[in-house]
């Protein structure tokens, strides 16, 4: 099948590759860029383990094919840290509160959450509840990472607090 040129940026890099238009892009980032830490966990577009953020959204990259990413800026779990390594407040929280177990949902539930937060700086139970209802987890029964996102936006919160 012939190749498509595609570029985007993932994690602040500019990356440029020929690829199939049917490669999905979990495929993608996972195969060419080496960026194992999203998952795939069904085929169905249901399960989120695939989430990344992309122009400002949460996407199951399971279901985008990488020719859509053309023109694009992504972040994976990957571009989620510090550059010098500090956890991301939604990564220390999901250590913190044990919101993860087996870590199979963990990138595509923070990626997620990272947007969530953004849209909602100070989401309620229910609102992080359904606000990560599109990802999937068979470990923790969901109340520590509900926990963690809380705490997280508290923490992120915070420094805007003390400046006010
Ligand atoms: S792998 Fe399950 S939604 Fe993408
Ligand atoms: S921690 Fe195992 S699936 Fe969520």
């Amino acid at each position: 099948m012939a190749k498509m040129h595609v570029k985007m940026t993932v994690n602040g890099r500019e990356v440029e590759a020929l690829a199939e238009p049917r490669t999905l892009l979990i495929h993608f980032l996972r195969e060419e860029l080496a960026l194992t830490g999203a998952h795939i966990g069904c085929d169905t577009g249901h399960c989120g383990a695939c989430t990344v953020d992309l122009d400002g959204k949460s996407v199951k990259s399971c279901t985008m094919f990488v020719a859509q990413a053309t023109d694009t800026s992504i972040t994976t779990i990957e571009g989620i840290a510090e550059a010098d390594g500090t956890l991301h407040a939604l990564q220390e929280a999901f250590r913190e509160h044990h919101g993860l177990q087996c870590g199979y949902c963990t990138p595509g539930m923070i990626t997620r959450a990272y947007r969530l937060l953004q849209e909602n700086p100070n989401p309620s139970e229910t609102e992080v509840r359904y606000g990560i209802s599109g990802n999937l987890c068979r470990c923790t029964g969901y109340q520590n990472i509900v926990k963690a996102v809380r705490a997280a936006a508290e923490q992120l919160a915070a420094p805007k607090e003390a400046a006010e």
